[in-house]
């Protein structure tokens, strides 16, 4: 569950308020460590208090919060029909460029919606966007506190129990390729085991916190934030067979490449087919245009980003920004300027596809109803308001809504490279479909009987 602000972070509001006045407007290239996080967090809040609302998730198991600034029209609530997008950085503590770049997204978008920049605008009134600088605040503490510019490759990767944090989450790629062969369940592989989640001893606070955040909110969109490479990393992340690298389609695999493109594209770094490895011996070989299949670069077992994918709605791909895990602070302006058009071009992203509402004849929402596509075995479901989000490639699709007591409907849509298409759906309740029966059968008697006069 979520916890609102404490009373801690409102009392530091007032400092912060004091030194915003100079920075208002500006974007500060330096490394921020925990308190300067949460200032940083709560300036863009105090700048643009109508779209922005900071929340914490839970803790860190040395007691830091997992803080998240959401930007959007009317922050604190989903909005029936407005899409919901992530970014989480810094799961891997010592990767520190992620964590800076979202507080520097933060105060860029902040800024540009206040300068009237209509792009900005429509984004923020169209989309639920969140922001977690931080999911390994512990680590990250512990990778900064090293004296000097050069930074250990490994202090400060896992959290303060020493577990990688993504390598935490639990395993769905393992039961989602026996269901692939056997039949089953192809999403929301952890329906209705939140409290096995709650007494599982092995996952970290920070893990447990971010489940609930994935299974609490319906995000449509995501990407986590490392470093020590440059590509953009797509699903599957674990391989089929278990062996060090292959490539691991999802069904969505046409979708995550062009999801992936959107963001290596406008990074010049990325995409530059001639960049060398980050290190003489790295193998890139998987790597074509500035992005990679996971499982083809090296397999990922209880990763996050496949987690997403197979317990929700929510798509995830990971982004890995710098060759340097914890670069000189003089560098990170430049890394901004890389990726400042690719992390929103990834925002816009979310808006894809086929969307719309599932309703029953009299206009009711039906949540939790199955949206699939013909063709593609993964399917999603609707949200509270029986709004659904499908995020799909350029094409011709058959796309069915079904739910149980429902008669399904099948549509054909034409789905362009964006915006996404509206489909709407009214599903007719079988109680409903057999009452219409029985008084048409009604009539027919009714009528018989009045001609033959009995
Ligand atoms: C508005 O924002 C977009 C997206 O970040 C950017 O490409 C564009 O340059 C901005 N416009 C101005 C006038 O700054
Ligand atoms: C959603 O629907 C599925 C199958 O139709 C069902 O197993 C699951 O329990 C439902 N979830 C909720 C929260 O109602
Ligand atoms: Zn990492």
């Amino acid at each position: 569950m979520r916890h609102f602000l404490s009373a801690v972070l409102f009392g530091a509001a007032f400092v912060a308020l004091a030194n915003a006045a100079g920075t208002d407007g500006e974007i500060s290239f330096e490394y921020h460590r925990y308190e300067e996080l949460r200032k940083a967090l709560v300036s863009v809040w105090l700048q643009c208090p109508t779209i922005t609302r900071i929340y914490t998730i839970g803790e860190s198991f040395e007691g830091r919060e997992l803080l998240v600034l959401e930007m959007t029209d009317n922050p604190g609530t989903h909005e029936p029909g407005e899409p919901e997008f992530k970014y989480i950085a810094n799961m891997h503590g010592n990767e520190a460029v992620g964590r800076e770049l979202i507080i520097y997204l933060a105060q860029y978008l902040c800024n540009q919606y206040q300068q009237g920049n209509n792009t900005i605008i429509d984004l923020i009134h169209s989309t639920r966007i969140h922001l977690m600088p931080s999911m390994n605040p512990d680590g990250f503490e512990k990778a900064a506190s090293q004296p000097g510019e050069i930074k250990d490759w490994f202090v400060g990767r896992s959290n303060a129990q020493g577990v990688d944090l993504n390598r935490n989450f639990p395993d769905l790629d393992r039961i989602i390729y026996i269901n692939e062969r056997e039949g089953g369940a192809n999403n929301h592989l952890l329906q209705n085991m939140k409290k096995a989640v709650d007494e599982n001893t092995k996952l970290a606070p920070e893990t447990k916190a971010v489940i609930h955040w994935i299974m609490d909110i319906p995000f449509v969109l995501s990407a986590n934030l490392h470093g020590g490479d440059v590509v953009a990393n797509y699903p599957y992340d674990e391989t089929r067979t278990g062996s060090t690298h292959e490539y691991s389609a999802s069904p969505d695999d046409v979708m995550f490449k062009s999801l992936a493109r959107a963001y290596s594209m406008y990074n010049p770094v990325m995409s530059d087919p001639h960049r060398p490895p980050c290190r003489k011996n790295d193998d890139d070989s998987s790597f074509k245009d500035g992005i990679t299949n996971g499982g083809a670069w090296y397999s990922v077992p209880g990763g996050m980003q496949d987690f997403n994918y197979l317990s929700s709605n929510c798509f995830e791909i990971t982004l890995e920004l710098s060759c340097d895990k914890f670069p000189n602070e003089d560098t990170l302006k430049n890394y901004w300027e890389q990726n400042r058009n690719s992390l929103v071009s990834y925002i816009e992203q979310v808006h894809r596809g086929v969307k719309g509402f599932v309703r029953d004849l009299q206009g009711n929402a039906i949540s939790n109803a199955t949206i699939s596509v013909e063709g593609i075995d993964h399917d999603i479901t609707t949200a509270k308001d029986g709004d659904y989000w499908r995020l799909l490639a350029p094409g011709n699709y058959k796309v069915a809504a079904s739910a149980p007591g429902y008669l399904t409907v099948i549509k054909k849509v034409a789905i362009p490279y964006s915006p996404a298409t509206r489909v709407d759906f009214e599903l007719e309740s079988l109680m409903e479909r057999k009452e219409e029966e029985r008084e048409e059968l009604m009539d027919w008697w009714k009528m018989m009987s009045e001609t033959l006069n009995f």
